[in-house]
Formats: C-alpha cells, structure tokens, sequence
C-alpha cells in the first residue's frame, strides 16, 4: 500500500541569482504606509533592489502583510520578474511573518519553475517552510479535464539565498526545514483525500507504510482483535459501517537512554456522518477532515523519527467511520470503554471522544511521562475561537506550555479552562458518564472534561481541539491553502522537542 508523497517544491541553497531562476521574491517592510525592501546582505544588487522599490511603489504597494506586487526586473538582474511581498511592519518580523510572506509568494508563483529568494537571509527555515507549504496542492482526483495548465502549477524549485552555501547551519536549518514542510505535507495530504478512498483499513495500512519507512514500530489491531480486548468506544462508533474499525500504533524510540516518554492520540473519524444522530446535509463533505487528529499525530511521530528527536513517541491511532445503518449504534446504547468505563451514547454525533477515550486508556497504559490528544472534535471550539485558534485544554502546566509553544511556531494554540461545574453534565441516568452534556454551553470544555476521565493519574496532559483550524473551507492566505492544513503537527514538534531538551 502506498502512503501518501505529495509533491513539494525542490528547495536548494544559492550564494547568488541564479540564471536559471525566473523571480525573484523580496521582502516588503511597511513604515507609516511607506514601503521599504528589505535589503539580503548583499545578495542581490542594492542598486537593483532600490528600482525594485521604485516600481513596486508605482503600482501601490505599501508593505503590508502578505500583500503580492509583481514588477518586471530591473535589467541588471537574470530573472524576468520580481514579486515584492509585505511583511508588514519593520520592527518586530518573527518567523510566523516571514513563513506567511512566502506563503503568499509562493500561491502567487504558479507557472514558475524556479524562484529565488531573500527571504532566507531574515529566516532560512521560516522561509523554507513557507515556499514549500504555500506551494502545496492536491490534484490526485483532477483528470486532464481539470488538472492545472502549466500556467497554473506550482513552482518547482526555490533557490534561497545565503551569504554561504557550504555553511553548515544552513544546511542543516534547510534539511530540517524540509522535513517540516514534509510533514505538514503528509498530515494534509491524509486529510485531503476524500472519504471514498481514505476509510480506516485504508488509513491504517498508509500509515504503517509511511511509519515502516521511517523506522517505527508498527502495530495494527483490526476489528476482531479490538473486540477480543474490549475497545467498545472504538467498536461502538464503527459498528455503523461496512467499512470496520482500526487501531494503529506507532512507536519511535530514541537512541538516548532514559528520555521522556511522550504519548499522542489523534481523532481517526475518516467520516463523520454524525450516525444515527445525523448531521444535516449542508456543509457535511467537510466532515471528510474529521481524520485530521489522526493526520497530525501520524505524521508527526514520523518527523520525530527523520529528526531524531531524544524522546520516545508513541502514537495511538484509534481509526472508525461514522455511518447510520441498521447495525449502527442508537442513542441510549451503553458500551464499555477500554479499561472498563461505561459510557451511554445520548448522541452518536459526540462519536470522537469515544474513539479517544479508548485510545487514551491505551496509551496511558505505556506509563508516559506526556500525553498530547488532538481531534476535531467540537463545533463549539469554532464557536469560541473561530477557525484558526485551537483550543488547548489539559493539567494546567503541560497545557500552558503547550499552548505557548503553539504560538512561537505560528499555529496559535490559546489554553481553555475546565469549569468544575461542568463534569456534572456528563453523569448519566444508567452509565458511569453520558457521552453528551444536558448543559448547552461550554461543549469544547464539556469534550475535554469527558477526555480526562480517561486520563492515567500523574500523566501531564494536554487535548487540541482543532475542528476549525486544521481544515481550512475559507479561502487561501499565508502558507495555507484550501483543505488539510497539517494543524497541529509543528505544535506537537515543537512540544517534543522541548520535552527532549528540558524534561
Ligand atoms: N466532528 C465533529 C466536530 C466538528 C464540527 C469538526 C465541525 C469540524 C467541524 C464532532 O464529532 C461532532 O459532531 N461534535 C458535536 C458534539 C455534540 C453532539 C456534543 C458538535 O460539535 O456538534
Ligand atoms: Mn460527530
Ligand atoms: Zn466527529
């Protein structure tokens, strides 16, 4: 079975404007509305940078942020064009300005086979990043009736510019920079390919070829070994489906003795019809993306391993589509969770945090030092922090950590509270918990809180909710495009890494 490769940009080191290039993409900082190109280091002439500016103010640029002027070159230089895109304000640029300035460059580069850039001298691997996500495209299901004229392509190749291409840290920010970009890549791509095609015996198998390739130890229980070990929310929420459940497991140890040992669950509902509690029928193809905890958490116990993180991963996968039929489960069944829990289904639509209590059992039975849950699981975190912020939810430490860390890498995690009045909703009339809460308010909150029943004692804990921000059905900006976003996975990096460097 093939795992998803999806095509990304060739991204290469320049010590100068190459002949072969066509653009040349340069930084635009605003100051009081006034535009300034922000000059490389001498990498490209200052002379033909100030016409660059001449022209692009002609024409109006300003410098704001993500803002796209093309201008033809001055002729001192090889390339044909050049595109000015803002940064924004000159003090204070951060990676997450100049990853989304490319972004925006590279959306507007298509047709381009080889760009070049200076962005790379205020960032390498902030840029990096950025060419190679904006560029990122899924065209699997166009035939020649729709697919993209040469015109319309991405770009090919980015060459980005630094003082010196044999010096060792920009080789390595590069090499780590694409690894990245890989990532994010592969965890949109799993979301991006449509129910049809993408079910859990699917997915599984994808997943244990992307995760054998790159080392890990794999483990698949299909649905006669998750019923012999008694994974009813897992069962219970695939049960409606031809198409029968997985639980897939995927273990990265690091060369480091005792490191930290870091658990992930991710939300693998390859589609949520909602079951018997079906959805209306406006908006539900997007629920196609209700996989894309699952995704993130695959693809990043996948970059842990290329990267050689010093901590031990493991990723819980608990994969299942939510079908209505005459073998679906009904509201009021009452099924037993893995380790023992009962829970009564009031509403099949509440089927994610269902397959995560499982997996999260599952997981904290491996005794991790972290464990980090990710799902699109409530409409109500769209509610409460529209669809780019997730909510970080958790023991109250590792969930400000994470949180804090989300938004240094640009993903913009925000922690979100546990109401203690809460809980009570989740009692149930016939079970230890009800899988919905009586109480209309707080339902991001209300998810979590059924979460962390399921918690292992002792185990710093923190749950993404990302049912917005991973999937994006508005239009294009920055590095992201329409679909699969690849949301959380520079999150969960970025916490993996932390844990491996300070415990
Ligand atoms: N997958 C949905 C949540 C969702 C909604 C994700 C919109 C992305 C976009 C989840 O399974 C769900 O249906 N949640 C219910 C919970 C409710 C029944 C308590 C919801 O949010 O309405
Ligand atoms: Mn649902
Ligand atoms: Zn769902």
């Amino acid at each position: 079975m093939s795992a998803p490769t999806p095509d990304l940009p060739e991204l290469v080191l320049a010590g100068s404007v190459s002949k072969r290039a066509d653009v040349l993409v340069v930084g635009l900082t605003s100051t009081d509305g006034a535009p300034e190109v922000v000059l490389g280091d001498g990498l490209v002439d200052e002379d033909a940078l100030g016409e660059v500016l001449d022209a692009v103010q002609a024409v109006g640029a300003t410098g704001r942020a993500e803002e796209v002027t093309r201008v033809p070159a001055p002729a001192e230089l090889p390339v044909t064009s050049v595109i000015a895109v803002g940064l924004g304000a000159a003090d204070g640029i951060d990676p997450e300005r100049i990853r989304r300035a490319a972004g925006a460059a590279a959306r507007a580069l298509t047709g381009v086979a080889t760009a070049t850039t200076t962005l790379s001298a205020l960032d390498l691997g902030a840029a990096a990043e950025g060419f190679a996500l904006g560029a990122y495209t899924y065209t699997e299901f166009r035939s020649e009736k729709s697919a993209p004229k040469p015109e319309g392509q991405p770009v090919a190749r980015v060459e980005l510019l630094v003082p010196s291409t044999r010096d060792r840290a920009a080789k390595a920010a590069l090499a780590r920079a694409t690894a990245i970009a890989e990532a994010v890549a592969t965890a949109r791509e799993f979301v991006n390919v449509p129910p049809s095609h993408l079910f859990p015996a699917e997915f599984a198998a994808r997943a244990k070829a992307l995760g054998e390739d790159a080392g890990l130890k794999v483990e698949i229980l299909d649905e006669k070994a998750l019923a012999k070990q008694g994974f009813g929310g897992i069962l219970g929420v695939g049960k409606g489906s031809s198409r029968p459940p997985r639980l897939v497991r995927l273990t990265y140890r690091s060369k480091k003795r005792s490191a930290a040992k870091v658990a992930l669950v991710g939300k693998g509902v390859t589609f949520d019809t909602g079951g018997i509690s079906i959805k209306p029928a406006a908006g539900m193809e997007a629920m196609t993306s209700d996989m894309a905890g699952a995704a993130a958490v695959v693809a990043t116990v996948v970059l842990a391993a290329r990267l050689g993180v010093a901590a031990d991963v493991t990723a819980t996968v608990p994969m299942a589509e939510n079908m209505p039929s005459s073998t679906a489960q009904r509201p009021g069944d009452v099924l037993t969770q893995y380790g023992g829990t009962t829970v009564e289904v009031i509403n099949t639509d509440a089927e994610g945090r269902l397959i995560l209590a499982d997996a999260i059992v599952r997981a904290c039975e491996d005794g991790p030092d972290y464990l980090i849950d990710t799902a699109t699981l409530t409409g109500a975190q769209m509610v409460a922090l529209g669809t780019r912020t997730p909510g970080v939810m958790g023991t109250d430490d590792f969930r400000d950590r994470v949180a804090t860390l989300s938004r240094e890498v640009g993903e913009e995690g925000w922690p979100m509270p546990f109401p203690e009045e809460l809980r009570a909703g989740l009692d149930s009339r016939v079970a230890d918990l009800a899988n919905v809460s009586a109480q209309r308010w707080g339902g991001m909150l209300t998810a979590g809180i059924f979460l962390k029943e399921f918690v292992g004692d002792g185990v710093q804990w923190a749950h993404i909710d990302v049912a917005g921000p991973a999937f994006n059905t508005g239009s294009p900006f920055g590095y992201i495009g329409k679909g699969g976003t690849g949301v959380p996975v520079r999150t969960m990096l970025a916490v993996i890494e932390d844990i491996a460097a300070h415990g």
